[in-house]
């Protein structure tokens, strides 16, 4: 049985102008109260009989931001299989060979490279931090650091990024040889500056065409698509995020962090000071859950795999979604799975499974 501890990091340098996950730039200070806090909350899970993980993620915020050390000890709280996934979501700014090492040294398997655009000004529309030179010098120290398996995050649809400027985010973000790639279509969040600025919206339009050209672009170097937004070498699908998408069970454990174990959902308190204010008084961190009925289940389940290309069986989709080449059928012939035209319009197949 696969099981995932998901860890959140609440932190970043600055924050990115289309961002709306739980992080903050000026409580650096937790820190180390907060590494304590998450050892602390995950040795008492542990005590209550967790299972080993089958995959690790730090996901963020910034995880590389939190010093290397402390993630080290948070890691080793962790059970792992011997064949564990192990994931840190990484920012191209803070990223150094010493740092890469001391995860190396601890079980880390797989680096998430937050990269976003290779081209300078869609990094400065998108509020990044890092300039696009640090990739190529960050892909180097991964891969002579000997991680097995890294990811290149990008994103498209920022304000002035023409198709060219997409296609050459791809290009070089290719020539680095990622095993995984994911692409996600910049979306607007509720709070964010983004949300505040219409002409900044992004384009449905272009950003059709763009996922188009980073499908066929992706697939004819080998990288195939294997989530809605995510590419990979065949090997290098990210096991977590299967995990997820599978319904399968999984902790989180910090600020805000969702978990799902045996059918019951659950979520923490947001802060980082909620969070370890909870665990050092020794109650419980959850905020709130919910339990979905079977009914609700199986719909979950069978629209997420639908945008894994697993898809779901023919039989829960109308016919008319295959005469109109928005799914197409698998390998066994039992099943159907979305075609890029499909991809495109997931969300409205979405609402044609039963
Ligand atoms: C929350 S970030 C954490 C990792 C790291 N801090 C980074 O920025 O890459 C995880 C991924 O979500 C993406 N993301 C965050 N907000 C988004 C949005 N509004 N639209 C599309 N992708 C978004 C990020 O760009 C990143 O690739
Ligand atoms: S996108 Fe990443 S770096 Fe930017 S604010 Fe969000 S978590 Fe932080």
């Amino acid at each position: 049985m696969n099981f995932g501890v998901y860890l959140h990091i609440p932190f970043c340098a600055r924050r990115c102008d289309y961002c709306a996950f739980a992080t903050w730039t000026d409580r650096h200070h937790l820190m180390h109260g907060y590494a304590d806090a998450l050892r602390a909350d995950i040795s008492g899970a542990v005590a209550a009989g967790m299972p080993a993980a089958t995959s690790v993620f730090f996901g963020g915020g910034t995880p590389s931001l939190l010093p290397a050390e402390q993630l080290v000890a948070v890691l080793g709280a962790i059970p792992r299989t011997a064949d564990a996934e192990v994931t840190v979501e990484c920012n191209p700014e803070n990223v150094t060979a010493p740092l890469l090492a001391a995860y190396r040294g601890a079980g880390v398997n797989r680096i998430s490279l937050g990269v976003q655009s290779m081209v300078p000004h869609v990094l400065r529309a998108l509020g990044r931090a890092h300039h696009a030179d640090a990739v190529p010098r960050t892909v180097g120290l991964i891969q002579a650091a000997g991680f097995e398996s890294f990811s290149v995050d990008l994103i498209h649809g920022a304000v002035g990024e023409s198709l060219d400027d997409w296609t050459a985010t791809l290009t070089r973000a290719l020539d680095l040889d990622p095993p995984h790639l994911s692409a996600y279509a910049l979306t607007v969040e509720a709070g964010t500056p983004l949300a505040s600025d219409p002409a900044r919206f992004p384009d449905d339009d272009d950003q059709a065409d763009k996922y188009v050209v980073a499908d066929a672009l992706l697939a004819q170097r080998g990288l195939a698509n294997y989530e809605i937004s995510n590419w990979a070498r065949p090997g290098h699908e990210c096991r977590h995020n299967l995990l997820y998408w599978s319904q399968g069970d999984y902790r989180g454990f910090g600020a805000a962090a969702h978990s799902h174990v045996d059918g019951r959902r659950f979520w923490n308190v947001r802060t980082p000071e909620r969070y370890i204010d909870a665990v050092a008084s020794r109650r419980s961190p959850v905020a709130g859950e919910e339990r979905l009925d079977d009914d609700a289940r199986r719909m979950e389940g069978l629209v997420l795999s639908l945008r894994t290309r697993r898809g779901v069986p023919a039989a829960s989709l109308d016919v008319d979604a295959l005469d109109e080449g928005l799914v197409a059928p698998t390998g066994d012939g039992e099943r159907v799975a979305l075609t890029r035209r499909g991809r495109l319009l997931a969300n409205e197949v979405a609402l044609r499974v039963s």
